[in-house]
């Protein structure tokens, strides 16, 4: 059986007022109307439930039944019928849904989450697996804020950092970030979130969610992507338009080879 490291968390997750403006992006990027839309790590349906309007059909998977639990609330309480929306439980490393999609996107930086080259490879494999031939994939990694050297020596730091702050009723919600522990060989860190609720300006409950995340520089993600046989379509630096290399973020589209589907 496989731990839910956001059983507790999941519930915070809609309340961050800091995620990045990326849906008019995804909803700008979607092939047709009538396309079948894969997204990797759809987590509560940030980006899902707004494409659903773009296509004819999308799928979520999510590794969280926690994070899941709340996007299917979402879709029912916006009345999308199943055959518009559907979500599943599975590990976005190793999955087969048996079909093929126009279009696959894992916003938010869902490929950091996977610490090993054997996680990535996997993924790839599952990418293959379900692009139709003329289909096409996003992914998306955030752009380190060092440059490798740079990074190992600053990114852990003490203390706590103040992320962001949500009014709820009767109080707020807090989420502050640790940064403790880095894996410097393999560039994975290891941020903690420690989200709080207050009532009455009482703390009522805290809950930390260890993450992980890889780190890819523009060349590297790149090159991720190619030796794993797919073709670079387009790139950029962030959701406005961005050159790729000169934002906040790294995104990058692509196809597989003219003749190759898995
Ligand atoms: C930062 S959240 C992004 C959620 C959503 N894509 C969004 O943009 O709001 C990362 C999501 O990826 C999911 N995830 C991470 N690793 C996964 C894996 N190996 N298999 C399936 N889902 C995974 C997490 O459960 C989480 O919901």
């Amino acid at each position: 059986m496989t731990i839910d490291i956001r059983l507790e968390a999941a519930r915070f997750y809609d309340s961050n007022p800091v995620t990045p403006d990326d849906i008019p992006f995804y909803q700008a990027l979607v092939p047709s109307p009538d396309c079948s839309i894969l997204e990797l790590g759809c987590g509560t349906g940030r980006v899902t439930i707004p494409l659903v309007s773009y296509c004819n059909s999308v799928v979520g998977i999510d590794n969280s039944a926690a994070m899941l639990s709340i996007c299917r609330q979402k879709l029912a309480a916006a009345g999308i019928p199943l055959h518009k929306a559907q979500v599943a439980e599975s590990d976005i490393t190793g999955f087969s849904l048996g079909r093929r999609f126009d279009f696959i996107i894992a916003p938010f930086r869902v490929l950091q989450n996977l610490e090993t080259d054997a996680e990535v490879d996997g993924l790839m494999r599952c990418i293959h697996r379900h692009l139709a031939p003329h289909g096409t994939c996003i992914l998306n990694v955030f752009q380190p804020m060092f440059d490798p050297d740079t990074l190992r020596q600053k990114w852990v730091i003490p203390g706590e950092k103040m992320e962001w702050e949500a009014p709820v009723e009767g109080g707020k919600i807090t989420c502050c970030s640790r940064r403790s522990r880095m894996d410097p060989k393999r560039l994975v860190l290891y941020p903690e979130l420690i989200y709080r609720a207050f009532v009455a300006g009482q703390l009522s409950e805290e809950v930390v969610l260890k993450l992980v995340m890889r780190c890819y520089y523009p060349d590297s993600f790149e090159r991720l992507i190619r030796d794993h046989g797919f073709v670079i379509l387009e790139r950029w630096g962030g959701y406005a338009g961005q050159v790729y290399g000169q934002g906040p973020e790294l995104v990058i589209q692509f196809c597989e080879q003219k003749g190759v589907t898995a």
